[in-house]
């Protein structure tokens, strides 16, 4: 799909969300996808920002140590490059940054002005473009949203010149972190290890393939790459039931060789079969890599 169609798509989308009131799901899904267009055609890294395990908050801490102080009636009225103005900056995590070279962006009458002489640190993840949007205080919003921040950060860091600290929710009036911005790199550190976690997850346990048609009803198999994850083996179809939430969805099971995890003398070469939460598909061979689904 062209990235011209898919913002189509998903303009399309957001627009009869809106309409609607309703079908949060979908809506939910749209926005996601706007912000990963978007920050795909900005280039900004998604996948690996930060290693493994990195310590995101003393980075960070690190680069926040210099640079001037600002207040926030200070960033407000003299740095959102109108007329007679100081300069152009935002804040974002409570760092100041002089955007004045993105001026067609933050400038007045750019399309992101609204960034410009405050910390609306909080819409950088969310796209709420408006007050309650644009805020510092982050205050429920979801964890795995953190990963958003700290890969904007590193956006900021990289393009553009970092001048100084914002007062407010993430330094005091010292120039000091707050718990809200110690909370706000706990929270970064826990978005990642989610992000590991899920990863780790889907290499585990891969999406098999599915097909359906009016004749044969529907299929599920296991291939090498199926569920997109580039393997060595092929495993077996297997209902996989989490015991959070979640839906069931088929899953390819390894069926050889160690556990991934829990490794005993008894399963030392049923693959992950032992896994709970898996379901065999009825009337299918629990050797076959290929099984066809029932009809409830
Ligand atoms: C959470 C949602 C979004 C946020 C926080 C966001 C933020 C930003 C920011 C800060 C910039 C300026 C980057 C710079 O300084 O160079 C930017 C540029 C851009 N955004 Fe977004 N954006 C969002 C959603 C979208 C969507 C939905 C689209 C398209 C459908 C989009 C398309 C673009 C494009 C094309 C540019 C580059 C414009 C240019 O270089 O002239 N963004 N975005």
């Amino acid at each position: 799909m062209s990235l011209k169609s898919s913002l189509g798509k998903i303009l399309l989308g957001i627009t009869l969300g809106y309409l609607a009131g309703q079908y949060q799901e979908e809506l939910n899904y749209y926005k996601n996808e706007a912000i990963r267009l978007c920050r795909k055609s900005l280039s900004i890294e998604t996948e690996s920002v930060g290693t493994k395990g990195s310590d995101a908050g003393v980075k960070l801490e690190k680069g926040a140590k210099k640079g001037k102080l600002f207040t926030k009636e200070d960033l407000w009225e003299n740095y959102r490059g109108g007329k007679g103005s100081k300069g152009l900056h935002l804040a974002i995590m409570g760092r100041v940054y002089d955007v004045k070279k993105g001026s067609k962006h933050y400038g007045p009458g750019g399309g992101y002005s609204f960034f410009a002489g405050r910390d609306g640190t909080k819409a950088f993840a969310t796209g709420e473009f408006n007050d309650a949007g644009l805020t510092d205080d982050l205050s429920g919003v979801e964890t795995s949203h953190f990963r958003e921040y700290e890969n904007w950060v590193n956006f900021f860091d990289k393009d553009y010149k970092y001048v100084g600290k914002l007062v407010g929710n993430f330094y005091d009036a010292n120039g000091e972190p707050t718990p809200a911005l110690k909370e706000a790199h706990i929270k970064m550190k826990e978005a990642q290890k989610l992000k590991d976690e899920a990863e780790e997850h889907s290499k585990r346990f891969p999406q098999c393939n599915s097909e359906w048609s009016q004749a044969a009803g529907s299929r599920v198999w296991c291939s090498k790459k199926s569920g997109g994850i580039d393997r060595d083996w092929v495993g077996v179809p297997r209902l996989l039931k989490p015991a959070t939430g979640h839906r069931a969805s088929c899953v390819c099971i390894r069926n050889k060789g160690p556990p991934t995890l829990g490794h005993t003398s008894k399963n030392a070469d049923r693959g992950d079969l032992d896994y709970p939460y898996l379901k065999e598909y009825e009337g299918c061979d629990p050797d076959s890599i290929s099984c066809k689904v029932k009809r409830k």
